[in-house]
């Protein structure tokens, strides 16, 4: 959930790797710091708060020029984010700087130990204990008394480390935590995501689980934790600097939204081969489908929703029973899973600890993991039977936008791939619905037209103090996802619930004082929805309805509606539901003044437990 960045070679300015670390900041944003050794001494400078604030207290330092320096934006686990616990962290004779991502779980074992040893210990965090660690064990060599230091950790860690007594190196290591190493044309790098090191490097390295490299200016070697060098696997990067900008909208999570057309488009392409669809990373053969016996699908989030969408077709229409959990509840179910099953685990960042920790221990069983991810290179992407990339870009925004639609689209594609296995549907149904699906980028972009009405709806809505989000079949998903992008960036209480189960409990919130969104597409449950807004009205609910062009009736119910074009297979309407619901939170939140991109206490990717 911490970002970590680091660079060894001709020297470079600092501020270079602030704007580099800037870009990490998804990852974390309550404390940053930065370490440089030059003339054998360590340069820190750590803080509170976000880049900028550090920035400005480096603005007598921008200029200065490092030849290694490590870099890291923060989401506290232990200790409170101040500057004493800010990393990096040192040992006590300050020699040894280190950046961590992950933690450490037997830190308070280890600190006691070093304790007794003499170590003197000045923050609250785990991560201290590993620059203690590396000074126990260090003689002359730094990359030996990290791979000893390492040895003792248990947990997960990725870590950038220096000394001042060894200013060639920059060790990196992974366990758990994701790093890459980035080759350019001054230097190496080291990053916890590739947007950090793209004006710098056009080449990256996935560092694996349990590997350590020992990165010169000019040279990059790897061992595995046991010892055994392991070949270099160079990878290009196939993102564009201009990917990981904002260009000109205000926030990233505005541009992804207006990104989705596009990203849709992207995917039927890559995909959609001529009525056939074709998935190059799948894996799983065609027998596998057709005697596939049960589908589980674990998820966290938003991801979690696409799943719940991805549940509803593949009972539909592929004739499956489909058990959907989060992934941090899927991890401890004792489940009676058959070779003949299939988990589908969906994750944007592909980083998240629960789901990963999900496809381990089902792995082991020898059952079959698929995967729908956005990130190229991910452990999930690694550690998966097979893999489908939602190819939706780098998503920077920490509420998720266009990686939802981005996998609703995908998983649609799925499960019309695996209906035309097991022949529950026909060539002639996979056609229409392939026809109707390569319509929905436009028909999204009609609802982004009409971004000036949301915004005002949503100046009106902004004023209430709790929020109702109902639907009913395949929109229940998008109630959940309404509700959670609501609450996740305006920090309004919200509750996505099935409308049916309105007068079970909920219906006892409704008053003037509280705003229901009601999605209410003309499909077959579109009376019980109408019925449902009916007894809000009557309680003096106000409704903001998603509704159909011409639907009157809903519209006469309603205080304020989103209108979107009507499908002939309403069981797509998730992906223009999605839009209208994603541009009235980020209104509210816009509304209520709150930092969009960087939500308090979120982070984009999840990477503990
Ligand atoms: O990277 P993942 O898709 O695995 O992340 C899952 C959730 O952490 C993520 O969707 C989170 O809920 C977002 N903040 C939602 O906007």
């Amino acid at each position: 959930m911490c970002g970590i960045l680091g660079y060894i070679g001709k020297e470079a300015k600092l501020s270079l790797f602030l704007d580099g670390l800037s870009r990490l900041e998804y990852r974390g944003y309550d404390s940053c710091g930065v370490v440089g050794i030059k003339d054998r001494k360590l340069f820190i400078q750590k803080r509170p708060g976000k880049i900028h604030e550090l920035r400005r207290e480096l603005r007598d330092f921008i200029n200065e020029k490092f030849p290694v320096g490590i870099f890291h934006t923060r989401w506290a686990t232990h200790g409170k984010p101040n500057e004493v616990n800010a990393h990096p962290h040192t040992d006590c004779k300050q020699q040894i700087a280190i950046v961590h991502n992950g933690i450490v779980e037997n830190y308070l074992k280890l600190k006691q130990e070093l304790i007794k040893e003499g170590h003197k210990f000045v923050s609250e965090t785990d991560t201290e204990v590993i620059a203690h660690l590396i000074e126990k064990f260090y003689k002359k060599s730094l990359e030996d008394a990290v791979s000893k230091a390492i040895k003792k950790l248990k947990g997960s860690f990725a870590l950038g480390v220096i000394s001042k007594n060894e200013p060639e190196k920059l060790i990196a290591v992974r366990k758990g935590s994701p790093l890459i190493i980035g080759l350019g044309k001054n230097g190496n790098f080291i990053a916890s995501d590739i947007p950090a090191i793209l004006p710098f490097a056009k080449e990256v390295v996935y560092l694996k689980d349990e590997e350590m490299a020992v990165i010169k200016k000019e040279s990059i070697e790897i061992f595995h934790f046991k010892g055994s060098p392991v070949k270099l696997e160079i990878e290009k990067v196939k993102i564009k600097p201009e990917d990981a900008e904002k260009n000109n909208f205000a926030h990233f999570m505005l541009k992804e939204i207006h990104e989705q057309p596009e990203v849709l488009r992207k995917i039927l392409s890559l995909y959609d081969n001529k009525n056939a669809i074709h998935f190059p990373q799948i894996n799983l053969s065609e027998d596998f489908f057709k005697h596939l016996k049960n589908v589980f699908i674990a998820a966290c989030g938003t991801a979690y929703h696409a799943g719940y969408v991805a549940k509803y077709f593949l009972e539909a229409y592929c004739g499956l029973d489909v058990e959907l959990d989060a992934s941090s509840e899927f991890r401890y179910r004792r489940l009676n899973i058959t070779k003949n099953d299939l988990l589908i685990t969906i994750s944007q960042s592909g980083e998240t600890a629960d789901t990963l920790a999900a496809i381990r221990d089902i792995k082991e069983r020898g059952i079959k993991v698929l995967s729908i991810c956005n990130v190229i290179g991910s452990t999930l992407a690694k550690e998966s039977d097979g893999i489908i990339f939602t190819h939706a870009g780098p998503e920077i925004g920490v509420a998720s936008t266009k990686a939802y639609t981005a996998q609703i689209m995908t998983l649609i594609l799925l499960c019309l791939y695996i209906a035309r296995m097991r022949s529950s549907i026909s060539a002639q149904e996979m056609r229409n619905a392939l026809k109707e699906l390569s319509l929905i980028p436009g028909y999204q972009k009609e609802i982004l037209a009409k971004e000036s009405e949301i915004k005002k709806i949503a100046k009106e809505f902004s004023k209430f103090g709790c929020f109702l989000f109902l639907g009913r079949g395949i929109n229940y998903p998008s109630a959940l996802e309404g509700a959670l992008k609501l609450k996740e960036i305006s920090y309004i209480p919200a509750e996505g619930y099935p409308a049916g189960e309105m007068k079970h409990g909920p219906i006892a919130l409704i008053d003037e004082y509280r705003g229901v969104v009601c999605i209410a597409p003309k499909d077959f449950l579109y009376e019980k929805m109408i019925s449902n807004m009916q007894e809000i009205k009557a309680r003096k609910g106000k409704i903001l309805a998603i509704v159909n062009y011409g639907d009157n009736e809903a519209e006469r119910l309603s205080d304020a509606v989103i209108r979107m074009p009507k499908l002939k297979n309403q069981n797509f309407s998730p992906l223009l539901v999605a839009v209208g619901l994603q541009l009235f939170a980020y209104y509210v939140a816009k509304n209520l003044g709150h930092d969009i991109d960087q939500p308090r206490n979120l982070a984009k990717s999840v990477t503990v437990e």
